[in-house]
């Protein structure tokens, strides 16, 4: 896949565009700071149980550096649902289990297992951060830039998911479809609930 940087044109105001029924812009970036916070939540839980099962080795110290970006995002997004009055998703506890199994099983699966779990994750969230930031308007321009680059760090994890042999991993149209669907269906929920 290549990427192609096409010069991005973001409305004037937030939800601009939005058609009757839609979320007020206010709503619209709750539920945005909402699902991001348990997203890079969720993210630092797999880590976590990767990290529980591969102590040492390269693709460890891939993990570890990738665990230390997830964690300024979910720093940041902690900061901003506080700042903004965000509650943050109900299903916190079970993004936490549910991350950490997702982490300790890939990581059993194998260090491509484990590294396939993030090209996977990444790719939804590559998208997920586009679709956000293409939302948000020239009223939000600081978090549109904070979600700009943090997409940029989404991607380059899976980048060095990919120079780790992620492709590799065993059944790994299989797995990475799978997980694809869960990052799907839990930030759907996370957004809703
Ligand atoms: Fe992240
Ligand atoms: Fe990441």
């Amino acid at each position: 896949m290549t990427m192609t940087q096409e010069p991005p044109s973001h409305p004037k105001m937030t939800g601009e565009n939005r058609l009757p029924g839609d979320l007020e812009p206010h709503e619209l970036i709750a539920r945005m700071i909402r699902v991001d916070h348990a997203g890079e939540f969720g993210a630092v839980r797999i880590y976590e149980g990767q990290l529980a099962i591969l102590k040492s080795g390269p693709e460890s110290e891939a993990i570890r550096h990738m665990a230390a970006a997830e964690q300024e995002h979910l720093g940041t997004f902690s900061r901003l649902m506080k700042e903004r009055r965000v509650r943050p998703t109900a299903l916190s506890p079970v993004w936490s289990v549910a991350g950490y199994a997702l982490g300790v099983a890939t990581a059993l699966l194998g260090p491509k297992a484990a590294m396939a779990a993030t090209e996977a994750i990444e790719e939804v969230i590559d998208e997920h951060y586009a679709g956000q930031a293409a939302i948000l308007g020239d009223d939000e321009k600081d978090l549109r830039g904070v979600i700009e680059k943090y997409r940029g760090d989404e991607i380059a994890h899976r980048d060095t998911a990919l120079s780790h042999g992620a492709r590799e991993a065993p059944a790994h149209a299989l797995l990475t479809a799978a997980i694809k669907t869960g990052s799907k269906l839990a930030i759907w929920l996370s957004e809703r609930f």
